[in-house]
């Protein structure tokens, strides 16, 4: 069977980029798949406390997430979500797995390197060690599919390097152990539709991100309809009109990035809306982009609000995703030990 897992962090400003991105994604995989989505609290408190806004923030902002799961139509009682601290086996994994994975794979990883920064001696030991607890998030559900935005490419292939390792360095053990060739599957990720890397909306070079300093960067989930028109209408853009042709938005980053927000958010392909746009001014693209962003975000963004005021309902979510999550990562917690020969309680 095919078991999907994918995490997000529960760092405040969830926006376009991650809607698009990845919970779309989410949402459409659960008709087909058993899906295990995670708030990854853990993961956010990698950067400094400072950053990630202390324990009352992150209280508010994990069950944020969790609601925007629940008001993208997610429903937590056919899948499972949760919250990454409540099963401790993900930290356990992540020991073991630390043992496989070689310090030169860390330091080829982008996003540590970008997130280091300049001041690589003052940055947690947490942040580095990131794609390993991520690798650990994946593995301990032996998932098989892993839907996120092209950002989080390379973070996967490592998950399955080490998969690979484990097997490789086990093997013997784990065929006596009744395991068969493999224990851990090598996990695919899955990156699709025409927003796998949503841009900034002041810089078409620039992902959009949550730690962008200016807000008129991004769309935020919590955004209102105003807030929505107000930054689209200010996006950068340049002065031609819109091509016919996909080629046409090569070396046009701004255009690109707004054509593929339209195409994602009405779920057609580009070439299909710049069939339709193609020759069309910025103004009157935008405004039939405020239309569609307004129409498809607004009923979210209300329910997700609704919902996040309801901790008693939220936290139950979470504890019961939590339990049925923690069945299955003991299950795989059993079989490593057994695999690596650390003897448990019988
Ligand atoms: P995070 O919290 O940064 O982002 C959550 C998801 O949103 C996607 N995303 C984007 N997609 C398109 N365009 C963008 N501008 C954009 N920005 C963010 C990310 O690719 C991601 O899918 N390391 C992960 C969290 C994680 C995880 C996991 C994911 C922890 N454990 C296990 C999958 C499986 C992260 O930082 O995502």
């Amino acid at each position: 069977i095919e078991r999907v897992f994918s995490g997000i962090q529960p760092t405040g400003n969830l926006h376009l980029g991650n809607y698009l991105g990845a919970i779309v994604n989410f949402v459409k995989m659960q008709d087909s798949h058993n899906c295990i989505y995670c708030v990854v609290d853990l993961h956010a408190i990698t950067v400094p406390v400072a950053v990630w806004g202390g324990p009352d923030a992150l209280r508010r902002n994990i069950r944020e997430v969790t609601a925007a799961f629940i008001a993208a139509g997610i429903d937590p009682k056919k899948q499972i979500i949760f919250n990454q601290s409540q099963v401790a086996e993900h930290s356990e994994l992540a020991w073991v797995l630390n043992c496989i994975a070689r310090l030169g794979w860390l330091n080829r990883m982008t996003q540590f390197k970008e997130k280091a920064g300049k001041d690589r001696e003052n940055v947690s030991v947490g942040l580095y060690d990131y794609p390993v607890l991520m690798a650990s998030d994946i593995l301990v559900y032996r998932a098989t599919h892993v839907p996120v935005g092209e950002d989080q490419k390379q973070h996967v292939e490592l998950t399955r390097d080490i998969a690979q390792k484990f097997n490789n360095d086990f093997a013997e053990s784990i065929a006596a152990q009744g395991f068969g060739e493999a224990f851990f599957p090598l996990p695919e990720p899955v990156i699709t539709g025409p927003a796998t890397r949503v841009m900034s909306l002041r810089d078409g070079t620039k992902k959009m991100s949550k730690s962008d300093p200016s807000d008129y960067s991004r769309i935020n989930l919590s955004d209102d309809a105003d807030a929505i028109a107000q930054k689209i209408r200010k996006a950068k853009t340049d002065s031609e009109p819109l091509p016919s042709e996909e080629q046409g938005l090569e070396a046009r980053p701004e255009a690109d990035n707004l054509v593929g927000i339209f195409a994602a958010l009405a779920g057609k392909p580009k070439p299909e809306v710049l069939r339709e746009f193609g020759g069309s001014q910025f103004s009157e693209f935008k405004s039939n982009l405020v239309d569609l962003a307004v129409a498809k975000l607004s009923p979210i963004t209300t329910e997700m609000k609704k919902l996040s005021a309801d901790q008693a309902y939220i936290d139950a979510v979470l504890a019961d995703g939590s339990e049925r999550a923690r069945a299955i990562a003991a299950e795989t917690m059993t079989g490593v030990k057994d695999i690596v020969g650390l003897i448990r309680k019988r």
